[in-house]
């Protein structure tokens, strides 16, 4: 990967190329697909939390009038099993987790299936059930390896010799709540069954990973499925991975013999079984010398997972790169309960996992009488901490000080609890972000001269709402040396080469990657001026850099938080992010990324968490009035920067995942300011006003 693509269109501001057509409800999204006679499910779902099904009564049901059909697991069609029981639906009577999947009723309208839902009565042999993670539990256990494939302990040097030595210490646990993903279209999908196979309109952040995973349930050649996801409504990850209810839906759809079904999940079913953020518990462990140098660190992780399927979050993952110490530590213990499976969610390991690192350095600064930012540079780096190997490219320190720069940060007092105006303590907190550079050889693209002198470029990728559309389209004039209006660019099915998942911010990577490649491949076998109908299939292929050197973005987060004195009501009026973070594509849409991550970020501080009811086993707070997610009105000024970074290792690009980093250390941060806004140190997310009274 040493030809560099030379920018032209890449890099400069451009409106999404699918904003009218979005705007306008021209774009079509997975429920709006138009199908002949579609029929209508509705799911039934456990009531307990663990035990076994032993009978369902479904006459009332299958009585009513427009009602098609009722599977249950006594008379559902068959799978594949053995593989991944989170999407064996149906295919035993075993009661995992409270909401999971038991049924479904098929009907002539939405409507209908939801009243002979309730309709049908299940009959439970009842078990025990155990939902409440904690640090102190004797079944905790340590699981291969974590998220996606990082070692799950890992050490170097002497944690607990340097902690014994240190002139400063800081020993606390600290706790993110459980969150779950909620993109504002929801997981949906219509499945039609005919003569070649199954057809899968879903929303999905991957085409090619869904179509597999079904095809193998179903056992059908992948050729026989086929997955289209043209536009997506936000996913988060919680469409990264394939769900119960698309595989529920395909069985529906079998069952109606060639009738598409169409299965859109209420918003309190998004609760139930389509993943969500594991609760962590952290116990940090820093030790420092009398100038603030860190001589060790720690990071022991707690999180759960399903009794049915291990997913174990990478938690303690960034603490292996952030900061020099000779003396380190990170571990992962899971419990492993009657929940629902938890997955990925924007940043799975990094978002909590720089939660509590990144409060506990502000614990030590003050201990150490340091500035926080100062703290932080003085711990950087030279190489990567755990590899030992070069950043390809590393500019926190640039980030801290350019955002100090812009946040006025000198004029900060040092104590905490020094401003009070109008009955309001104010405060500022800083906290640094992280996010691998990733890439993955595999994807591939297809390059097509049409009738009409345009190029046609074909990848199976998935538009999340993050701007793909456009910046792929950018990447492919660029590759081919044209303008974006030659190209017309096809994403979002499964007939098209095959794409990596949109996940782990690396879409832009992998895809842009074999875009190029696609197009230097066309254009030296049809030279500049092809005919009509010439076509070729490339994809891309590793990254000898990735070997030679450490690769991340990074990023500082400030945050100016005010604490009502008298209430304890806790407001964020201003959050600015710095990012180094490679080439920037397109200014327009890495705003809308980094500052959406930012929103959710605050989101988590100060308003998400899902609330389990462990006598029932279920997250209570299901509903969008209840469960709370940051809105327009909760961010007052919230800027987004970033340093013109150069990296000509990580894709021909020399671009960084942006997708995920806007979330990581905005939380810290905000913490971080509340304490300095009133001298309380809040350790348990989400920062809430009780806590300040
Ligand atoms: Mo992202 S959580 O990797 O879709």
């Amino acid at each position: 990967m040493t030809d560099l693509l030379q920018p032209r269109v890449v890099g400069t501001d451009r409106q999404r190329v699918d904003g009218v057509a979005k705007v306008t409800g021209r774009a079509p999204y997975t429920y709006e697909h138009r199908v002949d006679r579609p029929a209508y499910l509705h799911p039934i779902q456990t009531t307990i939390a663990r035990g076994r099904v032993v009978a369902m009564r479904t006459e009332r049901a299958e009585a009513t009038d427009g009602v098609i059909a009722v599977l249950t697991p006594f008379t559902a069609p068959r799978l594949e099993t053995g593989q991944n029981p989170e999407l064996e639906v149906l295919q035993s009577t075993d009661v995992a987790f409270r909401g999971q999947l038991i049924g479904a009723v098929i009907a002539e309208t939405p409507e209908v299936a939801r009243h002979a839902a309730g309709l049908v009565e299940v009959e439970y042999d009842r078990q025990p059930h155990d939902t409440e993670l904690r640090a102190d539990r004797d079944d905790l256990y340590a699981p291969d390896v974590v998220n996606p494939n990082y070692p799950t302990d890992t050490a170097q040097g002497d944690l607990e010799g340097a902690f014994a030595e240190a002139a400063h210490r800081v020993d606390q646990t600290y706790t993110t709540a459980m969150y779950h993903n909620n993109p504002m279209e929801p997981h949906t999908t219509i499945a039609v069954w005919d003569a070649d196979g199954l057809t899968l309109y879903d929303s999905t952040q991957g085409v090619h990973s869904l179509r597999k995973s079904v095809a193998a349930l179903f056992g059908l050649d992948p050729e026989r499925v086929r997955v289209i996801s043209p536009y997506v409504g936000g996913g988060f990850g919680s469409k990264g991975t394939p769900h119960a209810n698309t595989v529920l839906a395909a069985l529906a759809a079998k069952r109606t013999a060639g009738r598409p079904v169409k299965y859109a999940l209420t918003r309190q079913q998004m609760f139930a079984f389509v993943g969500y953020r594991t609760p962590t518990i952290q116990r940090i462990r820093l030790a420092a010398d009398s100038a603030g140098r860190l001589t060790a660190i720690g990071n022991d992780v707690v999180e759960q997972t399903s009794r049915i399927k291990e997913f174990a979050e990478q938690t303690g993952e960034p603490t292996r790169h952030m900061y020099a110490a000779p003396n380190r530590s990170t571990t992962h213990r899971l419990a492993a309960l009657d929940v629902s499976v938890p997955s990925w969610m924007r940043a799975p390991g990094e978002c909590p996992g720089m939660f509590a690192p990144e409060v506990a350095l502000d614990e030590l600064a003050h201990q150490a009488g340091i500035d926080p930012v100062e703290l932080r540079v003085r711990n950087e780096p030279g190489t990567d901490p755990e590899s030992g190997l070069p950043f390809s490219s590393r500019h926190l320190v640039d980030c801290l000080r350019e955002g100090a720069r812009r946040f006025d940060w000198d004029r900060r007092p040092a104590q905490p609890r020094a401003t009070l105006r109008n009955g309001w303590w104010i405060g500022t907190g800083v906290a640094s972000s992280i996010y691998p550079a990733r890439y993955s050889a595999g994807s591939a693209a297809r390059v097509r001269r049409t009738r009409s002198g345009h190029y046609e470029v074909g990848i199976g990728a998935a538009d999340i709402g993050t701007g793909a559309w456009t910046v792929l389209t950018q990447i492919a004039a660029d590759a081919l040396g044209v303008d974006m209006d030659e190209v017309e660019l096809q994403i979002g099915d499964s007939r098209l080469p095959t794409a990596s998942v949109a996940g782990g911010s690396s879409g832009t990577a992998n895809w842009g990657a074999a875009i190029v490649a696609a197009a230097r491949a066309f254009r030296d076998k049809f030279g500049t001026d092809p005919g009509t109908g010439d076509e070729l299939t490339e994809s891309a292929g590793d990254n000898p850099a990735a070997k030679r050197f450490a690769m991340h973005g990074f990023g500082a987060q400030f945050a100016e938080v005010h604490v009502n004195a008298a209430t304890g009501e806790v407001r964020v009026p201003r959050l600015l992010g710095v990012f180094a973070t490679g080439r920037i594509a397109n200014p327009r849409l890495a705003r809308s990324q980094f500052i959406g991550g930012m929103t959710m970020g605050l989101s988590m501080a100060l308003h998400e968490e899902s609330v389990t009811d462990h006598r029932f086993g279920f997250v209570v707070n299901h509903d969008l009035a209840e469960y709370h997610i940051a809105s327009c009105a909760d961010v007052k000024s919230i800027e987004a920067h970033w340093l013109d970074e150069h990296d000509p290792y990580v894709n021909p690009m020399g671009t960084k995942g942006i997708g995920e980093i806007g979330i990581v250390g905005t939380a810290a941060a905000i913490a971080n300011a509340a304490w300095h806004a009133t001298g309380v140190r809040v350790r348990e997310l989400p920062v809430t006003a009780d806590k300040f009274l």
